[in-house]
């Protein structure tokens, strides 16, 4: 009986193959990238989204009703994730872009540990929660503040003195089309790799299947089965710090 908890060896062996003589290779990250550094993810095991309503906290209608209780969460979401340190599965991806021209990564995540960890030229799917922007839209640029802890919630935008919107797409909103357009060109690519996504959550769960139909070997690595799992080339169930760590010295 294969242990639940160990990358199958056989599958690491092969990927590792595959992936030296790949030129382009794209990785599509989600919470699960950082569930080991400490980061809660959305629909995993204790999950926020198991706990919180994401209608009353992640769209533009409960901001316009409730910013306060929306920025509380933030604020605590911002407090966590400044004490968290990017773990082995950022570590092993940023290596990666630095290594390879055409190693690139995509992410859902908002909590910028990719780049703590020095990944080169990051499509950011979702935004950041260290930035923020004019909720009116004053015109100003959005700016970016890293403060572990708010002096005032709701913050107030620096030019209008209007209220402050967290800098990450909501449900209900449109995602940046340069970003849309950018993730969508590195679906061409040798091997695409879902990372620690439950692959619900279009556009993003959507390259997946660009990238198949453009002819890309498509795995996932996750620590249990998804809507992908039965679409991809490859799955690799278990922790990704530890199948991404134990992959790169293969290479
Ligand atoms: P989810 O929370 O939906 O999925 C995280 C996935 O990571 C789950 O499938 C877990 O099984 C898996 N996982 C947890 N720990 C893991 C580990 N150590 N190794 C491997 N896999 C692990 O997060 P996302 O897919 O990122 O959007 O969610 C997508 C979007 O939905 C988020 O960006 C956010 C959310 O609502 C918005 O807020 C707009």
């Amino acid at each position: 009986m294969p242990d639940q908890h160990q990358p199958d060896e056989r599958a690491l062996s092969a990927l590792a193959a595959r992936l030296r003589t790949a030129r382009a290779v794209t990785v599509l990250t989600g919470a699960g990238v950082s569930a080991a550094s400490g980061v809660p993810t959305f629909r995993g095991a204790d999950g926020l989204w198991r706990n919180f309503s994401a209608s009353d906290l992640a769209t533009p209608e409960a901001f316009e009703r409730d910013p306060h209780l929306v920025w509380e969460w933030y604020a605590w979401r911002r407090a966590l994730m400044a004490a968290c340190q990017p773990n082995a599965a950022h570590q092993v991806l940023a290596s990666w872009t630095q290594r390879h021209e055409r190693w690139r990564v995509i992410t859902q995540n908002v909590d910028d540990l990719h780049l703590r960890a020095g990944t080169r030229d990051l499509v950011r799917l979702h935004g950041s929660i260290w930035k923020l922007r004019c909720w009116r839209d004053c015109g100003c640029a959005p700016w970016r503040d890293e403060r572990a802890s708010l002096p005032e919630v709701p913050p107030r935008c620096p030019q209008c003195g209007g209220l402050a919107r967290p800098g990450v797409v909501w449900f209900g909103e449109a995602l940046d089309p340069d970003d849309v357009a950018a993730a969508h060109r590195l679906t061409d690519c040798d091997v695409f790799v879902m990372a620690g996504t439950s692959a619900v959550v279009y556009p993003a769960a959507g390259f997946l299947h660009q990238a198949h139909s453009r002819g890309a070997f498509t795995v996932e690595m996750n620590v249990e089965a998804t809507d992908a799992t039965r679409v991809v080339d490859m799955a690799i169930h278990g922790p990704v710090e530890q199948t991404l760590a134990e992959l790169d010295t293969r290479l």
